[in-house]
């Protein structure tokens, strides 16, 4: 029985030409799986053609929508996860749900191996390789741009030879990865880090110097997962997509960082992230009122670990799981409402309330009436001080002699 190969295919020219290439080199049949992360785009009924149009024997479209944003933004968003202070995981969340139904289709479909298109100088291989490792273990994998030497010419050639159906004279300097959660570009002259970048690279986001009137929202969750904006109930990914249109109408979410990948490049990308942004910036203020503070300062820490096990491929992992299940108690009474103004590049946070909130008006008000014994401060602030006061005395002691 001849070989079959699942490849992840987005419908670009790369995997476009992968099919044949890698056809060609290994002698295997090629089943192209598309997976729906709410990148929007071209139909996947459309994308599903021209992979039969290049040779696949099989193309599979997975809806994953629902799914990405259930289990995979959620808890991104629970974890408030911003890698190195910035980037909230656009590429790295969508890589294990992509790899959960490439294995699911190599187990449908009969294939020994997963091909996906990466080079070998991203994460993203490493986030794909340790995915199908994880998941199906008797796989292998193959990249053909990294394992199969096909360039970017080499590709254009190909496909100009072969008569695939698939535009190759379109010149687009970026690489760029997108989905619901946010949208990722790099490559051409962003390469130079010193240059602004232009705004022909930005789509889900409108340039903020030149904002429509202020947009205020009020945002409601139930432990931690948003499920109504301004009063209308939504799931979690109607949410994402209605902040993405409101706060990307505001500029809001445009971020340009150079972050240290897992290979020890550092490397320069814009993201935007409008409606990811907006969400943790209100999911973080509502944890601000319902989250006992020495919890929320270890969660601080805990989401910046999960943001780099998550960016460094760990998905499946199992520190990564037990960090969740410790994200996922921290949850439990962040439920209430957050309204912000988004306007101008920013989301302003200016109300909040909750039926769970540990904000108490009695303890921290200074007018009349307030329930806090201010005598108990001094007694305390004496014994706080107490160990730096007396290793202070050691110090001058020592020096003295
Ligand atoms: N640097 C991001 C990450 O490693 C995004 C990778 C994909 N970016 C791209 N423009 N193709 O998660």
């Amino acid at each position: 029985m001849t070989e079959r190969i699942v490849l992840a295919y987005s419908g670009g020219l790369d995997t476009s030409v992968a099919i044949g290439w890698i056809g060609e080199a290994t002698g295997a049949e090629v089943i192209a799986v598309a997976v729906d992360v709410g990148q929007g785009g071209e139909s996947l009924e459309t994308i599903r053609q021209r992979a039969l149009g290049c040779g696949a024997v099989e193309a599979y479209v997975a809806d994953a929508s629902d799914e990405f944003a259930n289990e995979y933004c959620m808890p991104t968003l629970k974890a408030n996860a911003l890698y190195q202070g910035h980037y909230p995981l656009v590429s790295a969340i969508s890589r294990p749900v992509i790899v959960k139904h490439l294995v699911k289709a190599a187990r449908e479909f009969g294939a020994t191996t997963v091909a996906h298109g990466c080079t070998g100088k991203g994460n993203d291989q490493v986030r794909f390789e340790v995915g199908i490792q994880t998941l199906g273990p008797d796989l292998k994998c193959i990249a053909p741009v990294r394992d199969l030497a096909l360039t970017r010419d080499k590709a254009i050639a190909f496909a100009e030879e072969k008569g695939l159906p698939i535009e190759t004279t379109k010149k687009n300097p970026y690489s760029i990865d997108q989905n619901v959660w946010g949208r990722a570009v790099e490559t051409g002259y962003l390469e130079d880090i010193w240059n602004a970048p232009t705004k022909d690279i930005y789509d889900y986001t409108a340039t903020p110097e030149f904002p429509p009137a202020p947009d205020e929202v009020t945002i409601s969750f139930e432990a931690g997962v948003p499920v109504a904006i301004d009063g209308v109930r939504v799931t979690p990914l109607q949410a994402i997509k209605e902040l993405n249109r409101r706060a990307g109408a505001q500029g809001v979410g445009r971020i340009d960082v150079v972050e240290d990948r897992l290979v020890g490049i550092k490397s320069r990308e814009i993201y935007e992230a409008p409606g990811a942004m907006a969400l943790i910036t209100a999911h973080k203020h509502l944890e601000d009122i319902t989250i006992e503070r020495e919890q929320a300062r270890f969660k601080a820490t805990v989401g910046q670990r999960w943001a780099e096990l998550v960016y460094d491929g760990q998905w499946f992992s199992p520190l990564k799981r037990s960090l969740d299940a410790f994200i996922e108690d921290t949850q439990r009474y962040v439920t209430g409402d957050i309204r912000m103004v988004l306007h101008g590049g920013q989301a302003i946070v200016n109300g909040r309330r909750s039926e769970t909130s540990l904000y108490d008006f009695d303890l921290a008000t200074y007018d009349t009436g307030d329930t806090f014994d201010q005598s108990m401060a001094r007694g305390f602030i004496e014994l706080w001080g107490m160990s730096a006061k007396v290793a202070s005395g050691r110090d001058i002691r020592v020096a003295g002699k």
